[in-house]
């Protein structure tokens, strides 16, 4: 399986700045054929972006979509708008849209039967709060996430599905989870998935995102089972980003 490595870019970087990095990253991502390397930038940047990296194998991802083909609703954006500005994946239920506008579990799903039905490729976050952590609870909310998300989903997509474990408490602190706590889930995901996909739920990509930088790469990369990584902040950074896709 190819690993992905996917740079979210969040509500960060106006038009001119996603530009100059994309364009700055470009000459040093694009030599690495053996891994899948995509940039997330926000809605309004995605059309330039594309024009930024059109000669390389780097691919654009959004940050969401809506579940709808058409229609009044106000402020979203379709599969297929997505679709003509040549995304290739998108994002689904991240935790930040989950605790600041209230995503829900049958919203993820719906979201994840649209991009396959517009023939996006959706990356479903997953992962729990620290409360949930503390708990013990961790397994039971993550294992519900995915069965929720999956519904519906047929063993013909799963190859073009992506679940990424992010527990809140490793987004944005520079406190990555422990290789054991996310191998731990990651087996669990891969369980869950296997009610609904069957044997096809191995070939779901299963990421980890959560405070990847170039220091932790090289040893989430070797560990079993993780296909790839989601990274926020440090996919701000030129340099960070560039250490972070050339890892091994
Ligand atoms: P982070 O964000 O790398 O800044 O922790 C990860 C994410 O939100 O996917």
């Amino acid at each position: 399986m190819t690993p992905l490595i996917i740079g979210n870019w969040k509500m960060h970087l106006t038009l001119r700045e996603s530009v100059d990095l994309a364009s700055a990253l470009i000459p040093k991502l694009s030599h690495r054929t053996d891994r899948e390397i995509a940039l997330a930038p926000s809605f309004t940047a995605l059309s330039a972006v594309r024009e930024a990296i059109s000669t390389s194998p780097v691919r654009l991802a959004a940050q969401d979509l809506f579940w709808e083909g058409e229609g009044a609703f106000t402020g979203e954006v379709s599969p297929a708008m997505l679709q003509e500005l040549g995304v290739t994946y998108a994002l689904v239920g991240h935790s930040e849209r989950r605790e600041h506008l209230g995503e829900t579990d049958q919203m993820v799903n719906r979201k994840v039967l649209a991009a396959l039905r517009g023939d996006l490729r959706p990356v479903v976050c997953v992962g729990e709060q620290e409360t949930a952590r503390a708990s013990g609870r961790a397994a039971s909310v993550v294992r519900a996430q995915v069965l929720h998300a999956l519904q519906g989903v047929l063993p013909a997509s799963a190859g073009k599905i992506a679940i990424s474990y992010e527990p809140t408490g490793a987004i944005g602190t520079g406190q990555a989870a422990s290789l054991g706590d996310i191998s731990e889930m990651h087996s669990l995901i891969r369980e869950a998935m296997s009610t609904i996909l069957g044997d096809a739920a191995r070939e779901v990509r299963v990421l980890y995102g959560g405070s990847v930088s170039p220091s932790n790469i090289k040893a989430l990369m070797e560990a079993p089972g993780i296909d790839g990584v989601l990274v926020g902040g440090a996919s701000l950074r030129e340099a960070e980003f560039t250490r972070i896709a050339a890892y091994g």
